[in-house]
């Protein structure tokens, strides 16, 4: 089935991430035949500059951030169907002008009605966006679809997020709203269903009587970048732990959906968020670390004294009967050792009785007894196994060894970046991977309670080198609990 064209219009057609993700990610469905021939972009900005002047400036990201080879022909056939259009968007008078080019835009490239509204920009601007496109009466229209595409967070807490969506379902409906969350984009994101539910040696075990517990880790090298007027504002919580973490939680954790329709799928998800909180609270204080990265308050744009934590550790329960007793850890930071994300589930250990007590020396380390289940997110997509086997020659050593699975290696395919595979869900209006409203205010219910704990127990606040591996109080969180992060 061919995907319909659009005009997608980029408002923050000059920022960050129409640079490094989403001019990336439409050159390369151009370059693998994927993108509609009818598809047209209008980058807006409030810079003053030409067509010509933004293609190049467009080219020059693509040949820096996309994962395929640079072809120049390619390119200028791509190219022709890029426009700039410059504006302060914020006030209506701006609005006739800018109607105009993207209508015009859409009649040449085909005429097929249908507009993708693409929110790239701080979430202030982005209500009076939306109400100046409904006053214009952009929201809708005789022939075609309007759809608008929203960045996360979506808000900066629970009450922003419900007045941000209150604007947005008065201007358009619901089955128009697209939420991003690009983790749900990631190829391996996707294969935590069919992992989980194609298989049936796993499904069985997924549950507090096989499962010792879960660590859901995403961590990065970098650091904030020039992002410091964002990201001081937000931290590693409302950045990292609101979307993406609870969203790789939830479909880890969920029931198995009924149907694998968006609807079902999604309220599995919720049903699950909705169980989710911090480890009982008399205990708060120690299953919750934020820290900073030593020298991040003399980043640019970020306050004299930042509170703001840049690392998140949490040890989290999930209310339920499948998973009561088993802790999730999980953890995000910026400034770390490696760039990773990846879920790792570990088994309960086998009976002791018949294997000899780990602790009395017939294994190296207590964990050698143990399986664990990885799903590599990033930077590889993958899956490994680890299990038991007995050590060649020895007579009662018993040894860890591993299946591995390294998905771009079997399928010799690049994995498509998570805003190609978004980019075309938009266009053919499937919303299985984008978040729900309900799963949105569920998250924020969570975080935000975390957030006022966090305040409640003050000091528990710790400064990490660059480049190690987070604050060691996070470390010693797993210790308490005789485990230790993988
Ligand atoms: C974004 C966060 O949503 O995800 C960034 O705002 C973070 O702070 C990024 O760096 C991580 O995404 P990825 O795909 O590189 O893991």
């Amino acid at each position: 089935m061919s995907v319909p064209g659009c005009t997608m219009v980029i408002f923050g057609g000059t920022g960050d991430l129409a640079h490094r993700k989403l001019a990336p990610a439409i050159y390369n469905l151009h370059l693998e035949g994927r993108l509609p021939s009818d598809f047209s972009l209008v980058g807006v900005g409030r810079k003053q500059k030409s067509d010509s002047q933004y293609r190049q400036e467009l080219a020059s990201s693509i040949s820096k951030y996309s994962s395929s080879t640079w072809d120049e022909k390619q390119w200028q056939t791509l190219a022709l169907k890029i426009h700039y259009h410059a504006g302060d968007m914020r006030y209506a008078e701006n609005y006739l002008p800018f109607k105009d080019a993207v209508e015009t835009c859409n009649i040449e490239s085909g005429g097929n009605g249908n507009y993708l509204y693409y929110m790239a920009l701080a979430p202030h601007l982005f209500t009076p966006i939306a109400e100046n496109l409904k006053l214009h009466n952009m929201t809708a229209g005789e022939s075609g679809w309007r759809r608008i595409m929203i960045e996360k967070p979506f808000g900066y807490d629970l009450s922003s997020a419900r007045k941000l969506n209150n604007t947005l379902s008065a201007i358009i409906d619901e089955e128009s709203i697209y939420r991003i969350d690009h983790y749900l984009g990631k190829e391996m994101l996707q294969n935590i269903l069919v992992i989980r539910f194609a298989n049936t040696i796993f499904e069985p075990l997924w549950n507090k009587r096989f499962i010792d517990h879960v660590q859901i880790s995403a961590r990065e090298s970098d650091g904030i970048g020039d992002r410091g007027r964002y990201y001081d504002r937000v931290g590693a919580m409302r950045d990292m732990f609101q979307s993406h973490l609870l969203q790789m939680l939830a479909l880890m954790a969920m029931e198995p959906p009924l149907k694998a329709d968006p609807d079902t799928i999604r309220t599995e998800k919720l049903k699950l968020l909705n169980a989710v909180h911090l480890w009982p609270e008399e205990e708060s204080k120690s299953n919750l670390i934020f820290g900073q990265y030593y020298g991040y308050m003399q980043e640019k744009d970020v306050a004299a004294y930042s509170q703001t934590e840049t690392y998140t550790a949490l040890k989290l329960a999930v209310n339920n009967s499948r998973w009561q007793g088993v802790p999730f850890y999980l953890q995000t930071g910026k400034k770390l050792e490696d760039k990773l994300v990846k879920i790792v589930i570990q088994f309960k250990s086998p009976p002791s009785f018949y294997f000899g007590d780990p602790l009395e020396g017939v294994y190296k380390e207590r964990n050698d007894l143990i399986n664990l289940l990885t799903l590599k997110v990033q930077p590889k997509e993958g899956v490994a196994f680890q299990f038991n086997v007995k050590k060649p020659a020895a007579i009662e050593e018993v040894v860890p060894a591993e299946m591995d699975f390294c998905q771009p290696c079997a399928f010799l395919i690049n994995t498509p970046e998570a805003y190609e595979l978004l980019l075309l869900d938009v266009m053919n209006g499937d919303q299985t991977r984008f978040s729900s409203w309900n799963e949105i205010e569920s998250s924020w219910i969570l975080t935000d309670s975390i957030h006022s704990q966090h305040r409640k127990s003050l000091g528990n606040f710790d400064i990490y080198e660059a480049g190690s591996l987070g604050p060691e109080s996070a470390a010693d969180m797993l210790i308490r609990d005789g485990r230790h992060w993988w």
